[in-house]
């Protein structure tokens, strides 16, 4: 049988040859232990869904700094190592391949992750919206703005997490770069007020982002390491003057670097994180960026092929599909009818909502 269907060619990544252009969307879903350990139902979950052309892991903590969703995984001490690494060998036995999207919440951790500090972010300005703590929702605090001394060490932490990320067997990483986390944070000027070299110009706020990007790079290579970025999302209460001059920066820079990918959130319109209001980031980012683009947000089979197609990206993560069907890329290569996603369990612990999703016979 021939195949039509962009979204059904292979596409080469950094080293990798990735079957078909269907990516797991990364997606946080609350079931490791209290202290971030990977359970290992997590194996199972990502094996039955290894037939992606890649697999991209929930937001994985970098540091205890870092942290701020309840029972979310971390990848910061060698026992959280040595508890992905059963996940990677399944995926790797399931025929796949598999990155680790590394997280730093910033001012999106809350004091109850934090032993009753404040959490750190570019400058003290509160998000919007509500942290998941273990006692339930909360809502954010302002948090504390990291002093120009501290950055270094929180730049190194990437780097030591993405060395812990390819000990434990990932074949790369993505930096979450996205959804109003430390990265975006620095990028976007609604929350970077900063006055030091790491704020004010479109360069000087993308300084940060950039220093992370080539620490990781120094420490894995280049073609392990991509980095995800939402230009004009609105969660967490974000905000940004002039997304197109910032994100084209952006993307000028991230183009020198050589990376595996870059990864827009960058949602079809109608989609719940569409921001109506925006101006379309995507060209620009494509015009600017001499790399694999992904895309996100809301796909089809259709839709998915029509941007391949036209050129504007070269693969589409999947999210809450993805979720919802550990076959996807089968039932989109067979038009099949998909799985409904079961909202009330995206963040519960437990197998139901997790591993029970049922495969075409
Ligand atoms: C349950 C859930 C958890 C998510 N967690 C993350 C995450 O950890 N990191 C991230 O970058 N995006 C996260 N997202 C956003 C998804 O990656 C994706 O951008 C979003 O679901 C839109 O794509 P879709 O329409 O294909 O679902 C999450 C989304 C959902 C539904």
């Amino acid at each position: 049988m021939s195949h039509p269907s962009p979204l059904f060619t292979p596409l080469r990544v950094g080293e990798l040859d990735l079957p078909n252009r269907v990516l797991m969307a990364p997606m946080t879903r609350g079931r490791a232990t209290a202290d971030g350990v990977p359970l290992p139902h997590m194996a199972i979950y990502y094996a039955q869904r290894a037939s992606g052309g890649l697999l991209i892991t929930e937001a994985t903590s970098i540091s205890p700094q870092g942290v701020g969703w309840v029972n979310a995984p971390r990848i910061d001490q060698p026992a959280h190592v040595a508890a992905w690494r059963p996940v990677t060998q399944a995926v790797h036995d399931a025929g796949g391949r598999i990155f680790l999207q590394l997280w730093h919440m910033g001012r999106a951790s809350h004091p109850d992750f934090q032993g009753g500090q404040l959490p750190v972010g570019p400058s003290a300005i509160a998000a919007a919206g509500e942290s998941h703590t273990p006692e339930g929702k909360k809502p954010y605090v302002t948090p504390r703005a990291l002093e120009t001394r501290e950055l270094a060490g929180v730049v190194a932490d990437y780097a030591h997490a993405a060395r812990n990320a390819v000990e434990a067997g990932f074949d790369g990483v993505e930096i979450h770069g996205a959804n109003g986390y430390l990265v975006d944070q620095f990028i976007r000027d609604g929350s970077n007020q900063r006055t030091d070299d790491y704020g004010g110009s479109i360069a000087k706020r993308w300084r940060f982002p950039l220093e992370v990007v080539d620490a990781v790079v120094a420490a894995i290579g280049a073609s392990r390491t991509a980095i995800r970025l939402s230009p004009t999302g609105a969660y967490n209460g974000m905000s940004d003057s002039d997304p197109v001059a910032s994100f084209s920066f952006g993307a000028r820079e991230l183009s020198q670097r050589g990376l595996a990918f870059v990864h827009l959130v960058a949602p079809l319109p109608g989609h719940m994180m569409a921001n109506p209001a925006a101006p379309a980031v995507t060209p620009a980012v494509r015009a600017a960026f001499d790399g694999v683009l992904v895309v996100n947000g809301g796909y089809t089979r259709d839709a998915a092929d029509a941007v391949i197609a036209s050129g504007e990206a070269d693969a589409v993560a999947f999210g809450v599909p993805y979720l919802a069907n550990p076959d996807l890329p089968a039932r989109l290569e067979a038009n099949a009818p998909l799985n409904a996603p079961d909202f009330a369990t995206f963040y519960s612990p437990g197998e139901q909502g997790y591993t029970d999703y049922p495969a075409l016979a």
